[in-house]
């Protein structure tokens, strides 16, 4: 039986179909319209909802797309709709603020731009105005314009919103707390609560679908017409959602969602927490794991360049038997991986965290906020003495996998840090790839990109800071 709070209402349901998102149940079976479905597939943010659960026995408030969850994925938490956010017969403030600023206009955006707010108000986040842009990269409005939404909104932030939900919050944990810990459906969902459970689960069921934030499980299988006999879950297994630093060493549950590692590696490695500002939106991020993104293979897949340039190793784990590999070797083909059946990735761990001053991670796309990458480029180069001592450049979006330029490396390594030396390994570079043509960008505009950010990080390396790119920590 799988449980949660719909508002204050406690909702169990039995038989639960694995494949039933969030945004169908609502609008076809409790018929809560407010929620809107716009595109389907994570992009426009009109779905938005809010989901509350206990993070360290405290109550957090995250947004997330109801067209990417499934209702399995709502276990012991609380959802919150619009509809959820009039009291009394009285609007919420931020409702009063979106309809005195003249913030809506066919109104279509207008529920899921209020979810991404609350959730914002209720964060505790710094008030500025670049949190607010960053909370609303997720929802598209195609008639206002974000002026009016921004401006209204804005006066509400910096303080924790006073309302009955802010009011409720003790209550709401309690209720929380004391709800039993579900395992799923024995039949069709299952959630395992430890990593040798679920190890168990995907031996017993090597075709059942894992599902860590299903933002690319679910799109995948709406796209496909496929339906799941069986889903295993990874949400109640906290061995995998926890990061843990000792010395130099990093290990990063699989499970780690990608808002709680940008949050994470904010100053251990900054320029990995700057770039998933640009990866997907707030509610993405907010559900959709590392694992999830490195599992998915994904030639574009925005994690896995970052880590190849940082030496990540991967510690798989099937049934009792543990083993780790280079991320260097995980890919094998176009969304290929080593995984086996019935195998999963248990942890990222990186060597070394604090030997990357010089890692920059640039992503190439047609919108700054919510785009897939056309190219992204991971530099990261050790350089003593005005020598390359060492040389990792990865990239992503050029061939069919994720993968390091070794050509590349070899033709920095032991020489000047100079112009030269980034002339030679930029053409070295064009023997590394045979870029891929597709909508995004011709295989051409590719190559030149990746040279010409080779380059920049030639001269930002002898001293050019202007060549830095500084809106990313917004
Ligand atoms: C609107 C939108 C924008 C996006 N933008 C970006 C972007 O900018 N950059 C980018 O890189 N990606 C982007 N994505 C893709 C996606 O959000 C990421 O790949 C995400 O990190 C996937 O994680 P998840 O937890 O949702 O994975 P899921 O969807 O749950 O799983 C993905 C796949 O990995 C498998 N899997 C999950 N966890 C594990 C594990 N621990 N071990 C083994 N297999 C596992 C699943 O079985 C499945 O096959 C975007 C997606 C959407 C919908
Ligand atoms: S309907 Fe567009 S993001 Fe969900
Ligand atoms: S008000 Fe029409 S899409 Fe935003």
């Amino acid at each position: 039986m799988t449980q949660f709070l719909l508002n204050q209402q406690p909702v169990a349901i039995d038989n639960l179909d694995p494949d039933l998102t969030v945004l169908d149940w609502l609008r076809l079976g409790q018929r809560r319209t407010g929620t809107k479905e716009g595109c389907a597939t994570g992009d426009c943010g009109a779905c938005t909802v809010v989901l509350g659960s206990l993070e360290a026995g405290e109550l957090r408030y995250r947004s997330a797309n109801a067209c990417l969850l499934r209702v399995a994925q709502l276990a012991g938490k609380q959802l919150l709709t619009v509809e959820d956010l009039a009291e009394d017969g009285a609007l919420h403030p931020l409702q009063t603020a979106l309809s005195c600023g003249h913030a809506s206009q066919c109104g279509f955006c207008t529920p899921g731009i209020t979810m991404s707010a609350f959730a914002l108000c209720h964060s505790g986040e710094s008030a500025s105005r670049e949190t607010l842009i960053d909370h609303l990269g997720g929802n598209l409005c195609r008639c206002t314009g974000y002026r009016p939404i921004i401006d209204a909104v804005q006066p509400l932030l910096g303080q924790r919103v006073q309302d009955g939900h802010a009011a409720r919050a003790p209550e709401t944990a309690a209720r929380l707390a004391a709800m039993q810990p579900d395992s799923g459906e024995p039949g069709r969902t299952l959630l395992p609560d430890s990593a040798a459970a679920l190890a168990d689960c995907l031996l017993r069921y090597p075709d059942a679908g894992l599902l860590a934030g299903g933002t690319d499980l679910t799109l995948d299988a709406a796209r496909a017409g496929r339906r799941h006999q069986r889903i295993v879950a990874l949400q109640n297994v906290d061995e995998l959602r926890q990061l843990r630093r000792d010395g130099d060493r990093l290990e990063i549950g699989a499970a780690v969602t990608l808002t709680d590692l940008r949050h994470a590696l904010r100053e251990t490695i900054p320029s990995f927490s700057e770039m998933l500002s640009r990866f997907a939106s707030r509610q993405v991020r907010n559900i959709g794991t590392l694992g999830g993104n490195l599992a998915s293979a994904s030639p574009v897949g925005d994690c896995a360049p970052a880590l190849l340039a940082l030496d990540a190793r991967l510690r798989l784990r099937r049934g009792e038997v543990l083993r780790e590999i280079p991320l260097a070797e995980f890919y094998t083909g176009y969304r290929q991986t080593r995984l086996e059946p019935g195998e999963f990735i248990s942890h990222i761990l990186l060597d070394e965290v604090s030997r990357a001053p010089n890692l920059r991670l640039w992503k190439v796309s047609k919108r700054r906020d919510d785009d897939i990458s056309t190219v992204f480029a991971a530099l990261n180069i050790h350089h003593e003495d005005g020598i390359i001592r060492r040389a990792r450049i990865a990239f992503g979006g050029m061939v069919a996998t994720p993968a390091r330029a070794r050509r590349c490396e070899a033709a920095l390594v032991g020489q000047p840090l100079d112009a030269a030396t980034f002339a030679a390994a930029g053409a070295a570079l064009e023997a590394d790839f045979s870029p891929l043509s597709d909508v995004r960008a011709s295989a051409g505009y590719r190559r030149q990109v990746a040279k010409n950010l080779l380059r920049r990080y030639g001269l930002l390396l002898a001293g050019c800071a202007e060549l830095e790119v500084t809106d990313y920590g917004r």
